[in-house]
């Protein structure tokens, strides 16, 4: 059965940051440091989805959806990142696991969508080794209780973005810029998905996969200088973070970065441990030209020429179809299927007097990349799954609450959900699939 979702990730929608026992994540500290987020906005409420989780699944009933991708939120399961559980955190998720079934929306979750338990952060974050070891009990323990019923597990969401945003660039939590001595950063996040796998297998998950952000590479023009700024950025954002899952390998890094000396014999044993999909987030290809001055091998140059976002994203629906035919060149056989696990647009979206958001250009964009998908797969790519990102509009991290990406707008003064023209014509797509 070919998956067709929503996406969703727990900070990003849930609020209720303080109830039921939750403990604090580098977001809390993050997003209420002064000028971290535009206007100050935090994840505190956010859609309210922590009460208002019933209204959600039914949205997702009545669009027809037969997946959703939430993220589970570490420090509400383990307040202090390890040690004593909160059993109202789990429960959340149980009952949320229950109603999805019940709806006839298989849950796919999430363990790590970039909300680290403060604690852990406290002794290190992703630069402390032990923390990989806490993330595949955390994983233990979720899938104890979850994997009953959830057959297709995530580890982590994006690993590049959570390296180079918040801790080479400082513009996400924790707020590290630290450039290219952010690197450890990735292995260690590649190592905890690598004893996550095997600790969800153990405790009975039938799928595992890992989703990472994936951009296609083009250079800014045939010169030397960017063609070699290129392969650094392809380097450092692509296969920096596939090979290793797949290859049992990193590419080579000597010209770009310091020496990954957190490496460790073994290490790419587990983390290349097999996996059933891989998950890829895409949203726009990337143009890349020499460096210029700020100590990173590469500059961007901006794609110009195509339609943008309202986050000034350019839309390149082919671009997706270029990725996935890339990375089953690159990988061949050792590439799992894929679930496209994230793919969406901010728009404007500007309610009209009736409450309602025309916003025919979400829907252009998904048709484009549902387009790309199935061209792919007319090219030898295996995807079983594509996911609207997103559900709902909500926390848009440094953006707070200023992109929208939902096919339901939300209102935040009041929690008020009202479904755009997208989530119709998402329906009306779902029940043509549907036969
Ligand atoms: C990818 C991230 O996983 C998600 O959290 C974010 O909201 C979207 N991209 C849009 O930027």
């Amino acid at each position: 059965m070919f998956l067709w979702g929503t996406a969703t990730a727990a900070y990003q929608i849930e609020g209720a940051v303080a109830e039921d026992g939750r403990g604090v994540s580098i977001w809390d500290t993050f997003s209420h440091e002064p000028g971290r987020t535009r206007d100050g906005h935090t994840g505190d409420t956010a859609c309210d989805h922590y009460h208002r989780w019933r209204e959600d699944v039914a949205l997702m009933r009545d669009l027809g959806v037969n997946a959703y991708r939430f993220s589970i939120s570490w420090p509400r399961v383990l307040p202090e990142g390890a040690g004593a559980v909160n059993a109202a955190g789990l429960g959340f998720y149980d009952r949320l696991v229950d109603a999805l079934l019940e709806a006839g929306v298989q849950p796919v979750p999430t363990l790590f969508h970039w909300d680290l338990p403060q604690a852990l952060q406290d002794r290190g974050g992703w630069f402390d080794r032990d923390v990989t070891g806490r993330f595949a009990d955390y994983a233990a323990l979720v899938a104890g209780r979850l994997a009953d019923r959830v057959p297709l597990w995530i580890t982590l969401n994006e690993p590049f973005v959570h390296m180079a945003y918040g801790h080479a660039m400082g513009l996400h939590a924790p707020g590290q810029a630290l450039l290219v001595n952010a690197l450890p950063v990735a292995h260690h996040q590649l190592l905890a998905h690598g004893l996550a796998v095997g600790a969800l297998r153990a405790a009975g998950a039938r799928q595992v996969a890992i989703t990472n952000n994936c951009t296609p590479v083009w250079p800014a023009s045939d010169s030397p200088e960017d063609l070699a700024a290129a392969d650094a950025y392809d380097t450092l954002h692509n296969r920096l973070f596939n090979d290793p899952v797949l290859l049992g390998a990193y590419p080579d890094l000597s010209a770009y970065v310091p020496a990954l000396d957190a490496v460790r014999d073994g290490d790419l044993e587990i983390i290349s441990a097999p996996l059933d999909a891989l998950g890829i987030n895409y949203y726009n290809p990337t143009r890349i030209a020499a460096p210029d001055a700020d100590g990173l091998p590469f500059s961007d140059a901006g794609v110009t020429g195509y339609p943008t976002t309202a986050f000034g994203w350019p839309v390149v629906p082919d671009g997706l179809r270029e990725l996935l035919t890339g990375l089953k060149a690159r990988y061949g056989e050792a590439l799992p299927p894929i679930h496209i696990t994230e793919n969406g647009c901010s728009q404007p979206d500007v309610p009209g007097p009736d409450g309602t958001v025309d916003d025919q250009d979400r829907i252009a964009y998904l048709e484009g990349h549902i387009a790309a998908v199935r061209a792919a797969a007319e090219q030898g790519v295996d995807v079983r799954g594509y996911f609207v990102w997103s559900l709902l509009d909500n926390f848009e991290w440094a953006e707070g609450y200023h992109q929208r990406f939902g096919l339901v707008h939300v209102d935040f003064a009041t929690g008020r959900r009202t479904p755009k023209a997208s989530y119709a014509w998402f329906r009306d797509f779902l029940a043509k699939e549907r036969g």
